[in-house]
């Protein structure tokens, strides 16, 4: 007889995207995102407004990733569903959601961490992958170091004392008045710059731990020293040199990780694994070492359901099912390099 398939729908509420995919016998057939443009007026996330938004968008977003993958509700496996970090406000519809779900169909329901799922991305299109895996996670709100040795087992090895590389990029293109969230704004505009225009300065610290506040507080007073309209005419210059001195430190605490750890595998996650510069140079790294590199595709770097299904289905073939008394969590909970 042949094995029944394993069908997991994945919701994805933690910010600002409503977002559900399908996943079936480990494809993705699905993957859909409503982003909510209400926010961009106001130069960030507004969390009421996030909640709200979510509460209108889920059911369509829902009932538009089961059409495009074919499936009735009764044909899924499993529901997995983001526990956190995020706004909790956010949370709260999607686990809701998904539990009442749940409920109605008797299915398990899985709990996956943000974090996790967006390592898990990984392996969609890159599995198997040599591990142990060495996973650098840049996203708006982390960065962080990820040990690998299997899909569910991660240790953290490194993480940012202060601001994460998204949030530093888009802090930047806020102080060169450039829309929310700035990252690939100044992804496009370095294109026309040159990265060695300025220097800005980077931080130099222990073990495998980033810092971008210095940084992004060095482009504010070089900004300040000039005069007025120089950054208007020289935006795509300091865009290059700011978003250049953020790869290279990216890159070189990476590299301290890899010389001294020696991974299988190296992996780029997290929304700022869309930026074009990194992509290329972390290639490089991974070719230079001789290591095999994987990257998400795009669809798969910022915020997205389709993580969500991957980390639920590995959680589905381990039977990793949560209760329904469940609760979503804004933080991480922290432990000794734990890593959900
Ligand atoms: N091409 C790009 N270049 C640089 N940064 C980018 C690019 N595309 C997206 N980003 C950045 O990615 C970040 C969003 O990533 P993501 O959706 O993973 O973050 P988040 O979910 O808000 O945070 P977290 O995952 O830490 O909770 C933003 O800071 C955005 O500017
Ligand atoms: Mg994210």
């Amino acid at each position: 007889m042949p094995a029944e398939s394993v069908n997991i729908l994945a919701i994805e509420s933690s910010c600002d995207d409503t977002a559900a995919a399908v996943l079936c016998d480990g494809k993705i057939r699905a993957n859909i995102i409503a982003g909510q443009e209400v926010h961009r007026m106001y130069g960030g996330v507004i969390p009421e407004l996030a909640g709200r938004a979510h509460q209108s968008n889920i059911l369509p977003v829902v009932q538009q990733a089961l059409a495009q993958a074919g499936l009735a509700a009764n044909e899924l496996s499993a529901i997995a569903f983001t526990r956190g970090p995020g706004l909790m406000g956010s949370l709260l519809v999607g686990a809701g959601f998904a539990k009442g779900l749940a409920i109605a169909l008797n299915k398990p329901l899985i709990g996956i961490d943000h974090l996790h799922a967006h390592v898990s991305a990984v392996f969609i299109e890159h599995d198997p992958i040599p591990k142990p895996m060495l996973c650098l996670l840049v996203s708006g709100g982390h960065t962080q170091l990820i040990w690998v040795d299997e899909h569910h087992n991660m240790e953290l090895i490194g993480s940012t004392l202060d601001d994460a590389a998204g949030e530093a990029l888009d802090k930047a293109a806020k102080m060169l008045g450039l829309p929310y969230p700035g990252g690939p704004f100044i992804d496009r505009l370095s294109r026309e710059g040159r990265p060695d225009a300025h220097t800005f300065s980077t931080a130099r610290l222990p073990d495998y731990q980033f810092s971008f506040s210095g940084m992004k507080t060095s482009l504010l007073y070089f900004l300040k020293a000039q005069v007025p309209g120089f950054a208007e005419q020289y935006l795509p210059d300091i865009c290059a040199s700011f978003q250049e001195q953020v790869v290279q430190y990216l890159l070189k605490v990476t590299r301290k990780a890899i010389v001294n750890l020696k991974p299988a595998s190296i992996a780029l996650s997290g929304g700022v694994s869309a930026n074009s510069r990194l992509r290329e140079t972390f290639v490089e790294m991974g070719a230079e070492f001789g290591l095999p590199t994987c990257i998400p595709s795009f669809e798969y770097c910022t915020d997205n359901a389709a993580m969500i299904a991957m980390a639920g289905y590995l959680a589905y073939q381990r039977k990793d099912f949560c209760g329904l008394d469940v609760m979503p969590y804004a933080r991480q909970p922290s432990g000794d390099g734990a890593f959900l």
